[in-house]
């Protein structure tokens, strides 16, 4: 077990089918942290469902009950910072953040997008790509920048686009792959594994036990 579990904040807006593969990866790897709160925009997320069947604390805060973004992000920010997190990790949350929310977690602020990005940012990214007649999509997962969908791309994965595809059988296909390469990349996150250099993030490898062991020696 490691010796010190930091914490993970998730904010959502919706299925939260990407909060249960991180939770999931977290506790079967044994990662150095946890997920701690899960924040939801809406009262209705079914993923706060999820987060409280696994003993997670959950937050709701309605964005309509801000009297404008920035006291909207303000709140929010004061939220997330009750938990002092190693990472604040966007998981299917539909609120565009304000600059002063990004630049307050800088480093610590990840995202998955449902396209290749720069491609298709912003939103119904299936049926534009669809509508666009490209033969491969995908899903991006980036550390976050004030600008829409924006940042040093950590990860991404890319699905063909098939003759008979919609907007649903696309988004399935995508949505496969984030479970995949989203939970990794937040481990990256918090074991301290990213190294950021302009736009280009270089991955560190895993380290095994063996040679955690090999380097104190
Ligand atoms: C995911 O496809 C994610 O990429 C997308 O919302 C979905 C959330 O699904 N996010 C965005 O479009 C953000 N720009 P989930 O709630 O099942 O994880």
């Amino acid at each position: 077990m490691p010796e010190q579990v930091s914490t993970i904040v998730v904010l959502i807006s919706g299925a939260g089918s990407n909060l249960q593969a991180i939770v999931r990866a977290s506790l079967e790897q044994h990662w150095p942290a946890r997920v701690a709160a899960v924040i939801s925009n809406r009262a209705d997320a079914p993923g706060l469902r999820y987060a409280a069947s696994q003993g997670i604390a959950t937050e709701v805060l309605d964005h309509r009950a801000a009297a404008s973004r920035e006291a909207y992000d303000t709140l929010l920010m004061q939220r997330v910072d009750a938990h002092a997190p190693a990472a604040v990790v966007l998981a299917g949350f539909m609120r565009m953040l304000g600059p002063r929310f990004v630049q307050h977690f800088e480093g610590r602020l990840i995202n998955v997008h449902p396209s290749l990005l720069p491609a298709f940012p912003g939103l119904h990214t299936h049926r534009r790509a669809l509508e666009a007649g490209v033969r491969w999509h995908g899903a991006t997962v980036h550390l976050v920048s004030p600008e829409l969908d924006a940042g040093p791309i950590v990860e991404q994965a890319v699905v063909p686009v098939l003759d008979d595809d919609t907007e649903a059988s696309l988004a399935a296909r995508v949505l496969e792959q984030e479970h995949r390469i989203y939970p990794a990349a937040v481990r990256a996150l918090v074991e301290g594994r990213l190294r950021v250099q302009g736009q280009r993030v270089r991955v560190l490898p895993i380290r095994q036990a063996g040679a955690a062991a090999e380097l104190r020696r």
